[in-house]
């Protein structure tokens, strides 16, 4: 019993840690066209550095939702600092994403092509590098470890699952999958 409540609350736990990360994460499908960030530009393999997935547009809707779900923390914990960090998982989501994408692109996966496991973790890796680095997790009380990394990776699937349901019923996505 005591195990099965140890467990929960560990899940609780890093819902809690990265549902910042993964709101940011979501939130771009909204975005239907915008200015590529790498403007059009190729490395120099010759293909495109990021490809037209990736927008101005998209990289602000990850901060401006990683942010807004930060501040509800703030309102609900009355901690002004989960707005910042907020901002900062909005802002590691977003590079983890770019760094998925330049992988894609150099391994010759094209724009929208699956790359399983890649296209779901990506942005999870940077934004708990990015937590980490910047110092912000003894201001909010939250300490991510190894173990909060795992469930979220394991969390991922499942929450994919709900939200891409979830957006097929709301008609922003064709398939429910
Ligand atoms: N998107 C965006 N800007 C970003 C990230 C995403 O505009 N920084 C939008 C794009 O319209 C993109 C959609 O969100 O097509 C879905 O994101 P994602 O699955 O990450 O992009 P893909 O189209 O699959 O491109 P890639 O192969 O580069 O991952
Ligand atoms: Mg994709």
């Amino acid at each position: 019993m005591d195990l099965i409540k140890e467990i929960l609350s560990k899940i609780l736990e890093t819902l809690i840690i990265y549902f910042p990360s993964m709101a940011a994460n979501g939130a771009p499908v909204l975005i239907k066209k915008g200015t590529p960030i790498d403007m059009n530009k190729r490395f120099i393999d010759g293909r495109r550095i990021f490809g037209d997935g990736k927008t101005f547009e998209g990289l602000g809707l990850f901060i401006i939702f990683g942010t807004a779900i930060g501040s509800i923390y703030t309102v609900y914990v009355n901690n002004i600092y989960f707005i910042l960090y907020g901002l900062i998982s909005g802002i590691g989501a977003c590079v983890g994403d770019l760094v998925g994408a330049f992988i894609k692109r150099r391994l010759g996966i094209e724009r929208g092509a699956p790359a399983p496991l890649l296209d779901q973790t990506n942005f999870l890796v940077l934004a708990t590098i990015v937590i980490r680095l910047s110092g912000i997790e003894k201001y909010v009380n939250l300490h991510i470890n190894i173990e909060n990394y795992i469930i979220g990776v394991l969390l991922i699937p499942l929450i994919h699952l709900a939200t891409n349901y979830g957006a097929f019923r709301l008609k922003l996505k064709k398939v429910p999958y």
